[in-house]
């Protein structure tokens, strides 16, 4: 991979049910993903970033090598899980949630139930994370079959001495199917959301941006956001908003003494806007729970945690509105790839302790950093 075949490839924009205007999604037909030649690398690369996300059906013997190799296609220079190691730290909240395909380590599997053997692993119990176990509120007992929340807006990112990834991919192998859910945000808003139970939730980053006033538009480009060292675990005590959107200030955080040796080589600056390099489009890309400081235009560093969450969750908000969340309705063979720097994303959805869902997820850190706007970009 990749040779010469003929392309029969063809792109079919996702149309969003009545009552949802979110303007990204599309479903890539035709496409032989053993077998791509170079135009074909050169399509699925453009329709990821024209899209954000791409979804082909029935790819359910695509291997664990061939998923690796087809996240490569866009970063072919990339080789290490995009996590790196870090996910051996037993207090990193990410800890739980994923378990290493022995033969290929930048993919992990990920679902809920016991399973008995699946890619080298043997007699593993796969947890579906659940807001309870991060949301400083939780839903009640009696209403969690029922109701959900986003458990966690996230970039896939370590956000410490690695590059964040450029694309992830998820396979779905084993979906339960069951009712939808009603996905309640619980912040006072009043919104929800009826979405497939487990359903993954995406939005785009850059439509976040589009709806910003200009006054934080011009603040978003200019801005950059200092994240903490080691987040995962430095995070870990604290809660999570009923909207997943971003942590409660409680003063939880791990100080520094408490974290692992920090390298401040390693702590990521990265700018508040990232440029989509084939649309040339700016996105609203932070990780809102891993965010610990904001530097100015003019080198004002807002350091004030409270403030940081509440201007990063004040910008984001707007973008999670339910109209503008695209939920997968994942069906087995399934296979997902989506732009890692130009959406946000959530698990969703709560199951049954005996309910097997397994799905397989690949990213790489980059190669290379994010692209910042370009001097003097206001609008593309
Ligand atoms: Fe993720």
């Amino acid at each position: 991979m990749p040779h010469s075949t003929t392309s029969t490839m063809t792109i079919h924009p996702i149309t969003p049910p009545p009552g949802s205007t979110y303007n990204f999604g599309a479903e890539i037909r035709g496409a032989d993903l053993e077998n791509l030649s170079s135009s074909d690398v050169d399509t699925i690369v453009r329709a990821l970033y024209e899209n954000q996300v791409i979804l082909f059906k029935n790819q359910s013997t695509l291997s664990s090598k061939a998923q690796y190799e087809i996240t490569s296609l866009f970063d072919p220079e990339a080789t290490g899980y995009g996590h790196g190691k870090t996910l051996d730290a037993k207090r990193s909240i990410l800890h739980p949630d994923l378990k290493t395909v022995p033969s290929q380590p930048q993919v992990q599997v990920i679902g809920n139930g016991p399973v008995e053997s699946f890619e080298g692993l043997e007699n593993i119990t796969l947890k579906h994370p659940h807001h309870k176990t991060f949301h400083k509120d939780v839903i009640s007992e009696e209403d969690d079959r029922e109701n959900t929340r986003f458990y966690r807006w996230h970039i896939d990112a370590a956000l410490y001495d690695l590059e964040p990834p450029k694309a992830t991919s998820l396979l779905a192998v084993k979906v339960p199917k069951t009712a939808k859910m009603t996905c309640r945000y619980d912040d006072g808003s009043g919104d929800e959301l009826r979405l497939p139970r487990g359903s993954t939730a995406f939005v785009s980053s850059y439509t976040m941006y589009d709806i910003l006033s200009e006054e934080d538009k011009e603040f978003a480009r200019t801005t950059k956001v200092q994240y903490a060292p080691h987040p995962y675990i430095w995070m870990s005590p604290a809660k999570s908003r009923s909207n997943g959107l971003g942590l409660v200030t409680e003063d939880l955080e791990l100080s520094s003494s408490d974290l692992p040796p920090i390298e401040e080589s390693k702590i990521k600056i990265l700018p508040m806007c990232w440029r989509n390099p084939v649309t040339g489009k700016l996105a609203l890309q932070v990780h809102p729970s891993a965010v610990q400081k904001l530097i100015l235009k003019d080198g004002t560093v807002i350091d004030d945690l409270k403030e940081v969450r509440e201007i990063v969750h004040r910008m984001q908000r707007p973008g999670i509105a339910p109209e503008l969340v695209y939920p997968i309705d994942w069906e087995e063979g399934d296979f997902a790839i989506f732009n890692n720097r130009g959406v946000l994303h959530t698990v969703t959805g709560s199951f049954l302790p005996e309910e097997v869902r397994i799905f397989r997820q690949c990213n790489m850190a980059a190669s290379e950093g994010v692209l910042g706007p370009k001097e003097d970009q206001e609008e593309d």
